[in-house]
């Protein structure tokens, strides 16, 4: 049974062309995240995240489900007949790879292949981009047992979906598609289920193609602004681009322009230039 099931295996992965396939893999509990499965995804992210043959990293689930949110029995019940210590350790280990995913260093893609419920909205806000099966479920299921929608997952509704939608999705517990989730901003795209593997591959290869230090600066200066005025962004914006050039981002400008410019090998606002 899953509460069997060693804490190694909770979380399983694979490399293959640049790109690291990362699985939610407790089928059986429909993936739901326990302390085991939590302190697991942060040593796999952390394992990854600076491997050469790493890209890409895409978080999928093993069988019908995403993850079906935290594990009532092992995350919530049986922590806290333990008491406040063991309930605050369990909280910061979800808590902590949640946040790792959010500053990851490589582009990450979440492939919602089924269920997606209550802090699973953690890691998929984590996510960078995000593709989901058009028959996924989502779901803040939590009202229906009695709670809110904590871990993060109440702020994920508010900060990616309109006001409007988002009150209704936290209060009525009712589900989402993947289709409706893509029409009210909690997913990127929905794609049938059968082509949502080909599409995430399609993503994957072409960030492989963009220089990695510029799409890092990218996606953390988005994350950065959420909270800022204009001019704190503008002016994050200008010291980003300028520590870029720490890892060779002035050459690479170059090198661009020289290709566009000068060879006419390519077009910026068409392709990608050869990295
Ligand atoms: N916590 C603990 N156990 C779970 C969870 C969970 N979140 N989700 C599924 N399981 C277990 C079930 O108890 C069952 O265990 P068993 O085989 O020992 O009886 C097994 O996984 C399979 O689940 P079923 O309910 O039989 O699967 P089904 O496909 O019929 O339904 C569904 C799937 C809809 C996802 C259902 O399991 C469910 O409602 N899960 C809870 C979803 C949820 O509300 N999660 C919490 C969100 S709130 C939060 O995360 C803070």
């Amino acid at each position: 049974t899953a509460a069997d099931r060693p804490e190694e295996d909770t979380v399983a992965f694979t490399v293959a062309d640049d790109i690291a396939w990362v699985k939610f893999n407790r089928p059986e509990k429909r993936n739901c995240m326990s302390p085991k499965l939590n302190r697991r995804m942060k040593q796999v992210l952390e394992e990854l995240e600076f491997r050469d043959d790493v890209k890409v990293l895409v978080l999928t689930g093993e069988g019908d489900a995403w993850t079906a949110g935290m594990d009532l029995k092992e995350y919530f019940r049986e922590t806290e007949e333990q008491g406040l210590w063991a309930i605050r350790k369990s909280q910061r280990e979800s808590y902590g790879w949640f946040e790792r995913l959010r500053w990851y260093e490589k582009p990450t893609i979440a492939m919602i292949n089924g269920w997606c419920f209550g802090g699973g909205y953690g890691p998929l806000f984590g996510c960078d981009i995000a593709i989901a099966a058009e028959d996924a479920q989502f779901g803040l299921s939590e009202i229906n047992w009695g709670i809110l929608p904590g871990g993060g997952a109440s702020k994920v509704a508010q900060e990616l979906m309109p006001f409007r939608k988002a009150m209704y999705h936290a209060m009525m517990g009712e589900n989402l598609t993947g289709k409706q989730a893509e029409e009210q901003g909690l997913v990127t795209e929905a794609v049938p289920a059968e082509r949502l593997k080909e599409r995430v591959l399609e993503i994957a290869n072409a960030l492989k193609k963009k220089d990695t230090h510029a799409l890092r600066a990218t996606k953390w200066t988005m994350r950065r602004m959420v909270d800022m005025t204009y001019d704190n962004g503008l002016e994050y914006q200008i010291r980003a681009q300028e520590a870029l050039h720490s890892f060779g981002g002035a050459a690479a400008r170059k090198e661009a322009t020289r290709q566009f410019l000068d060879e006419k090998s390519f077009k910026p606002g068409l392709g990608t230039f050869d990295t």
